[in-house]
């Protein structure tokens, strides 16, 4: 019977363009489950994001400093490769609707595949947030619906700042 690890590290991987208060409060939970909890950001050159991995890594450090065992950092490549290579025996993913779950069981499925002792966890989203998206939060913003309580207030002015530098003058 293989031992319990005398620490648990989990990864919670993840887009975080941006992050939002769904992904908050998946990290505040997790921080109380693991000992530690490294929230990385995939480096995709495939998806054209608002945000660079490095921006999105200083929104989340922005949110996570009052968390000690939370780190923050970026991967690409397998996944599973990364979390060999940071000492991780736990994935974390959050579930908000049936919608999710398919893709997250279909992932979760591979990655035990790849590697089988490599476990994911995954939290159901507090039904107060289970509607929130990335995608749906930059949406709304740059229709000009009002975002407050969706995203931590630093997202919501990076957000604004970032909208105001694209939008044309006079608009
Ligand atoms: O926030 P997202 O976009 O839903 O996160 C998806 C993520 C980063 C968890 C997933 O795309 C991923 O793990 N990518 C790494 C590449 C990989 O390992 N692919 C095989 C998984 S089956």
């Amino acid at each position: 019977m293989p031992r319990h690890p005398a620490s648990v590290v989990a990864i919670y991987p993840g887009s975080f363009d941006p992050i939002t208060n769904g992904h908050l409060d998946l990290i505040q939970r997790g921080s109380r489950l693991f000992d530690r909890l490294i929230v990385s950001v995939l480096r995709n050159e495939t998806k054209s994001p608002l945000f660079s991995v490095e921006e999105r890594k200083e929104m989340l450090l922005e949110v996570v400093k009052d968390y000690p065992n939370v780190e923050v950092d970026s991967f690409n490549g397998l996944l599973v490769d990364y979390a060999a290579g940071r000492s991780a025996s736990v994935v974390l993913r959050g579930i908000r609707a049936i919608s999710d779950y398919e893709y997250e069981l279909q992932t979760a499925l591979m990655n035990r595949r790849l590697k089988p002792d490599l476990e994911t966890v995954f939290l159901l989203a507090n039904e107060a947030h289970s509607f929130i998206s990335s995608r749906l939060v930059k949406e709304v913003f740059g229709l000009g619906g009002i975002i407050s309580g969706l995203v931590p207030p630093s997202v919501e002015a990076r957000l604004q700042r970032r909208m105001s530098k694209t939008k044309p003058k006079g608009v």
